[in-house]
């Protein structure tokens, strides 16, 4: 198969890998990549939000499938565009993209079929909004409508704080975004990420995840886009798994098909494990980032056998094998990140982190010359395998300390609710 790669981060340097591990794959395009993705395809310079373009490049270099990595590119239509075309895209349509395009929908969606979720109401006004906080209290969770890269969700553990992030988001502090608000009820418990491929019918669960948000050690410090992750995650025992499928996936796929809009591509739910049982959080349209680097290397099927069913509606067919043990992952970020940060700064030596086993996933790289640097925020993703988390996770530091990367910092409690789950 010719297959086309959306997407530049340490997510699509997973998913290119996977792909590149296919025997059935003829030849792999990525734009626009990272250096790291270099080895598994051809870098190609391509505006995705030209839908024409890229369905004329897929003409021109007969792609056979398009694997869409982040979510603005499914929320602006592209699967729709290409679709009409006559391209296969993996990834869902504009329309069911809502799922994370806009947090009222899903919370719409959630109350039609039943779906545990965090009681909410939603205002496109400061002062209806305000009251609602002032009726409910703090602690209490205030989210911008629309897709706010992450960073429109403000869990306010005071009146004053809640009352702050609204006068923030009305005042346009996250633009379009943020015309209206969502504010939900605080959730309490552990937080766990669970995957779904489906095709608009059928689902296939992927192994559990946790990822960790917080910028520093012990959950501390500002919210980021993940500072590491590991799979299986402890805390999604089998019985969470199969309440999580029953009481949120399936009818949510259901819904989404009754409604005429159906889902297909990669779902991924975020939970919070209450003491009632899984909670929804959000949904997104794509693998999460980091999570996709611990599923890859998890993962034995034949990755386009599964986009491909995803896609042809035949993923009943389909169930994929995962290895043994656990895969874990730290990201190495620039210092300052999720704030500023210095950009260009000169990385050495990723080969000797990579022998043994470990895998070092680029995100926010590029090169000056032959020199790599980092260019983003989240910059390395420091992926390692072993029979547990803690193993995996004494590997991955192991192989971090032999990266030579003055401007990186990282976490170093990856994996700690797992591992003391264990040791307790
Ligand atoms: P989101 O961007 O929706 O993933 O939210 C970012 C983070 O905010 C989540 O990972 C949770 O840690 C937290 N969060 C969001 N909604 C809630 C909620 N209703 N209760 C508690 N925490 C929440
Ligand atoms: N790691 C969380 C996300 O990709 O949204």
């Amino acid at each position: 198969m010719n297959i086309l790669l959306l997407g530049s981060g340490g997510r699509e340097h997973a998913l290119a890998w996977a792909i590149s591990r296919s025997p059935r794959l003829n030849s792999l395009h990525i734009a626009p990549g990272n250096p790291g993705m270099a080895d598994c395809g051809t870098l190609v310079s391509l505006d995705v939000n030209d839908h024409e373009a890229v369905a004329e490049y897929c003409r021109s270099n007969k792609i056979d499938l398009v694997v869409v990595g982040p979510e603005a590119p499914l929320v602006a239509g592209i699967a729709d565009d290409l679709q009409a075309k006559g391209i296969k895209v993996f990834g869902p349509s504009k329309a069911a993209a809502q799922l994370e395009g806009s947090k009222h929908f899903t919370k719409q969606l959630c109350d039609e079929m039943n779906v545990p979720t965090a009681k909410y109401g939603r205002f496109s006004d400061l002062d209806s909004a305000i009251d609602y906080v002032r009726a409910e209290g703090a602690p209490i969770v205030v989210k911008a409508d629309g897709l706010a890269a992450g960073k429109g969700v403000i869990v306010a553990q005071s009146l004053k704080e809640a009352e702050d992030a609204l006068y923030a988001i009305f005042d346009g502090a996250f633009g379009a975004a943020g015309a209206s608000v969502v504010i939900e009820e605080c959730l309490v418990g552990e937080e766990a990420s669970l995957f779904a491929i489906s095709d608009g019918e059928n689902i296939q669960l992927l192994p559990s995840a946790q990822d960790h948000k917080r910028a520093y050690d012990g959950d501390k410090g500002p919210n980021t886009g993940g500072m590491g992750a590991y799979s299986p995650a402890p805390v999604m025992t089998d019985e969470m798994i199969e309440r999580a499928r029953k009481e949120i996936i399936e009818p949510s796929i259901k819904g989404m098909a009754a409604r005429g809009t159906p889902f297909k591509g990669v779902l991924f739910a975020g939970l919070m494990i209450t003491r009632e049982g899984p909670s929804l959080i959000e949904y997104n349209v794509r693998f999460g980032d980091p999570e996709c680097q611990v599923l890859m290397s998890l993962l034995k099927s034949d990755i386009l056998d599964l986009m491909e069913a995803s896609v042809d509606g035949t993923l009943d067919q389909h169930s994929p094998e995962w290895h043994e043990g656990t895969a874990l992952t730290v990201v190495m970020a620039s210092k300052g990140y999720p704030g500023s940060y210095d950009k260009g700064t000169p990385i050495n030596a990723i080969e000797n982190a990579e022998a043994d086993g470990v895998k070092v996933f680029h995100a926010g790289t590029g090169l000056k010359g032959d020199q790599l640097v980092a260019t983003g925020g989240r910059v390395l993703n420091v992926t390692a395998m072993a029979d547990d988390a803690k193993d995996a996770r004494d590997k991955a530091y192991a192989a971090i300390e032999k990266v030579d990367w003055d401007n990186g910092f990282y976490r170093k409690d990856i994996a700690w609710r797992a591992i003391e789950r264990k040791s307790s």
